[in-house]
């Protein structure tokens, strides 16, 4: 790989900066950014790689997201550590630079230290004390921004994915996903189990609690377009916002198929009119939206189909007022969960692909 000669890094141009651009009007082009890549820290190591990959950061992004270094399983280590190491480099680095950073994420199903579910299961933490424990780790980690890092972290995803799969199969109602401890392959929720069926409010609170000035989110996905999943997540938040629950976003995440396009199920409507009427819809509930994990897998025929799908999401999400944010989940296919679909907009030799030149179509003429 020669990831140190890309022909657009370096160039210098200020013009050839997709947070540039977007940064004139006020928004934020944010990624996704992994720690071992950043910091040259891979195994074996990839020095070229490397060098390209921050080359990038710098020059295209105003907004930075811990892919996976700021989930609690990864840095709650024992009761009473929180490892922050990993999140202080990138941190320091975003500051540095001038850029801002999003927290992602405090509670989520999927992130869950083991030494706590172990402790949950044989008696050692009853449910009172798993909340009371929560609690604690989010306003040790929020303080911890907010001391160190003051105005760095402009939004939290303070719960993420708490409602249930359009699959009937997972969740034959749709609502919040099944309390339980066995998330790999029932997708139940220990939080909802341990902190009850308001967990999500109670969360919120916490949150607001830590750090009254933070910017509070809700992060999901199928939020994005018109379908059931969506409607429950609607009906969520409004519960919300009823009871005075601190919520002051939505993050529609966006991992997107090209092939979605195609996509005619009753009940749903994935049109490019649908996502804009969803965003418009989230923006009138009163709520800041940001797409917030955009990703767009394609298969090898639709290359093309996937930069206007890139050009399109972009001009129709950030150009609406209502938008703070268009943040990728990475920006190259080599560093990406989602690699086999070649999701991104740098290849894997970091050389920008046809839904780079899209974008940048699309914010150019803005
Ligand atoms: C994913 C990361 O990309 C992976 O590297 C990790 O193994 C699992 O989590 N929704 C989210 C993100 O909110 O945190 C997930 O990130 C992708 C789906």
């Amino acid at each position: 790989m020669d990831a140190g000669k890309t022909s657009l890094v370096g160039t210098g141009s200020p013009y050839e900066s997709l947070a540039g651009l977007a940064g004139s009007h006020g928004k934020y082009f944010g990624t996704a950014v992994v720690h071992d890549v950043l910091f040259n820290e891979l195994d074996p190591p990839h020095p070229d790689l490397c060098a390209g990959y921050a080359a990038i950061l710098e020059q295209h992004f105003n907004l930075l997201v811990p892919e996976s270094e700021m989930k609690m399983a990864n840095v709650w280590k024992s009761p009473a550590l929180i490892d922050f190491s990993k999140l202080d480099r990138i941190a320091t680095w975003a500051r540095d630079r001038g850029m801002k950073m999003r927290g992602h994420v405090l509670v989520w199903y999927r992130s869950l230290p083991p030494w706590l579910v172990a402790g949950y299961q044989d008696g050692t933490y009853s449910k009172e004390q798993v909340a009371t424990m929560v609690a604690w780790y989010i306003d040790q980690l929020m303080g911890h921004f907010r001391n160190s890092y003051p105005g760095l972290v402009i939004a939290w995803d303070v719960v993420n994915e708490a409602v249930g799969p359009n699959d009937p199969r997972v969740a034959p109602s749709y609502g919040l996903r099944p309390p339980g401890i066995d998330y790999q392959t029932k997708g139940e929720d220990f939080w909802r189990l341990t902190l009850g069926d308001d967990y999500v409010a109670r969360v919120f609170n916490w949150a607001h609690d830590a750090d009254p000035d933070a910017v509070l989110y809700y992060n999901d996905y199928h939020n994005e377009y018109s379908n059931p999943k969506g409607e429950a997540i609607f009906d969520l938040v409004e519960g919300l916002q009823a009871k005075d629950v601190p919520i002051d976003g939505i993050g529609l995440q966006c991992h997107f198929e090209v092939s979605y396009l195609d996509m005619s199920y009753p009940g749903m409507d994935f049109s490019l009119a649908s996502l804009g009427d969803t965003i418009d819809r989230w923006t009138v509930s009163g709520l800041d939206v940001q797409l917030t994990e955009v990703d767009i897998g394609r298969s090898s025929n639709q290359e093309a189909r996937q930069a206007a799908f890139f050009g399109e999401l972009l001009s129709l999400g950030l150009r609406r007022d209502g938008v703070s944010a268009f943040v990728t989940w990475g920006f190259t296919d080599l560093v990406s969960w989602r690699a086999d679909q070649s999701p991104l907009y740098f290849d894997r030799n970091l050389e920008p692909k046809a839904g780079y030149q899209a974008m940048l179509k699309v914010l150019e003429a803005w």
